[in-house]
């Protein structure tokens, strides 16, 4: 689909569509009211009938509206004018674009980017149109040997919007939207794979297309490489499995050569059965998303590459399947990680943040300004927030604010959990320095108490998007998520500059 920005109202092309709002109870918006003149009240009579009452989520398909240069007019209910503010938005234009690819329509000028959404600028209301329209229009075909339907038949979707100061800034929205639906559609690609296919060599190969394309850096390490250097507890997870573990490093450079780094780690782990500590049979298909916050890394690398973000951005991937085997780690072994601390394993399942350990330790020799790891890290999280709000921790307050005003700027939202000294004592073990996992209380806290014994040396924020990252049921799938929160936290990080 092409992106445009235009101004005023906009006569479609051929076989096109107008899309204009209309808020509850049967008001109609500033660009429906002027397209209602030009009709010569057909819409606002239509409205009065009471075919369109405004509610959110709802929709109309007009043909033939009398002195309309365009073959169809689409009415999409807002909700409230008092209530329309940021998710009112993002639903208005996923029901019109809902509407939309079930037409013929090949060509749609959108009038929503116009209202106003509470104080959100032209670059935020272009830029989540995109995202959402993109969003809409997304569908994992590559494992169908055949379409089971048709492609939509919209083709350019121009965006409008009205004054000379706000179509000057609207270009930059244009341009984050699309590199951050990109970014998400890499890593909902990646997530979906099956983990036959998306293995560690295959993120390792992916990683290497991506800094071909954008010119950045790509080192992977290998399993000789990691013992090498002593990833010890990376290893440990790897043992039962067949497919060789790997380490990523991929560099954006396009900050000045001084500017620290920020580093981004993403939990790769392509399957987790749970290895000895093996997990029950439902839902274990599921697992393959393990792997999600290694696809968060890339998709923002994507995303920041296409931007040339003039920052310095490092991500580093720790990636592994865990699975259970004749070698596999044991209940009760210790291992020595990178940083030198004695693990005790006293579950194989929290492998999670076994490889992430390492990937923390190894992020020191970049001088970070920032570390920020990304990880289906835990089921104790899904029930503490549920699929709405990312877990965040985090050891630096001004990072922590920096990171939740980018998820609500995103609309990829994060919740600040406690990381309190009072909870490390759940890690305690009698025979190595601590154990890997902290009993049933605050999972989700003690695996972020966890991590936070690597991180002593730098700013560190931790994610953990157990619940965020894909969906389960009828819509099972990767979500992308948290590419947006992470892609815009690294814009403003840009622009402060
Ligand atoms: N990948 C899982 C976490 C997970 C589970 C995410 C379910 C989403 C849904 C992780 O490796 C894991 O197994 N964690 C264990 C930790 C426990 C053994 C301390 C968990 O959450 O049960
Ligand atoms: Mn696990
Ligand atoms: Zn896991």
């Amino acid at each position: 689909m092409e992106f445009s920005i235009k101004s005023g109202p906009q006569p479609t092309g051929r076989n096109g569509c107008v899309v204009v709002g209309v808020f509850e109870p049967r008001k109609l918006s500033a660009a429906a009211a002027q397209l209602d003149r030009t009709a010569r009240g057909a819409l606002s009579a239509i409205v009065r009938r009471g075919d369109m009452q405004g509610k959110a989520g709802t929709s109309l398909l007009l043909h033939n509206v009398p002195h309309v240069p365009a073959e169809r007019v689409l009415l999409v209910g807002l909700g409230p004018q008092n209530k329309f503010r940021d998710k009112a938005y993002r639903e208005a234009v996923a029901t019109a674009m809902r509407a939309l690819n079930s037409t013929g329509a090949e060509e749609a000028s959108l009038h929503l980017t116009e209202l106003a959404v509470g104080r959100r600028d032209p670059v935020w209301k272009i830029a989540h149109a995109v995202k959402v329209a993109r969003e809409s229009a997304y569908r994992f075909t590559s494992m169908k040997s055949k379409s089971e339907e048709p492609e939509p038949a919209l083709r350019r979707l121009k965006l409008s919007m009205s004054g000379r100061a706000a179509l000057r800034r609207a270009g930059a929205g244009l341009e984050q939207g699309l590199a951050v639906a990109h970014g998400v559609a890499l890593a909902r690609d990646l997530g979906n794979l099956p983990s036959n296919v998306c293995t560690p060599s295959y993120l390792a190969s992916r990683a290497r297309e991506l800094a071909k394309h954008y010119r950045m850096k790509v080192e992977v390490l290998e399993r000789s490489d990691m013992e090498r250097l002593g990833m010890e507890t990376l290893l440990s997870v790897a043992h039962g499995s067949t497919q060789p573990p790997k380490f990523i490093t991929l560099e954006h450079r396009a900050g000045p050569k001084k500017m620290k780094p920020i580093v981004l780690v993403g939990k790769g782990i392509t399957f987790d059965t749970g290895g000895i500590s093996l997990k029950p049979a439902a839902e274990m298909d599921e697992m393959k998303f393990d792997m999600c916050g290694a696809a968060a890394v890339l998709g923002t690398l994507k995303a920041v590459g296409e931007m040339r973000l003039p920052l310095n951005v490092v991500g580093l991937i720790p990636t592994t399947e865990n699975m259970p085997g004749g070698s596999a780690t044991k209940p009760g072994d210790i291992v020595k990680s990178l940083s030198g601390q004695t693990v005790e394993i006293l579950n194989t399942d929290a492998e999670g943040r076994l490889i992430l350990c390492d990937a923390l330790t190894y992020a020191e020799r970049y001088g970070p300004a920032a570390v920020i790891d990304i990880a289906t890290l835990t089921g104790a999280c899904v029930i503490a927030l549920g699929h709405v709000a990312t877990g965040l921790f985090g050891n630096d307050p001004a990072l922590v604010r920096e990171i939740i005003a980018a998820g609500d700027a995103a609309y990829d939202r994060a919740w600040h959990m406690p990381l309190w000294d009072d909870y490390q004592e759940q890690l305690k073990s009698n025979f190595a320095d601590f154990a890997n996992i902290g009993g049933r209380p605050a999972g989700a806290v003690t695996a972020a108490c966890f991590l936070a014994r690597f991180t002593k040396k730098y700013k560190w924020a931790h994610l953990d998007i157990a619940g965020t990252a894909w969906k389960s049921g009828k819509e099972k799938g990767a979500t992308g998520r948290p590419v947006p929160l992470l892609t815009q936290f690294l814009i403003a990080r840009a622009r402060k500059r």
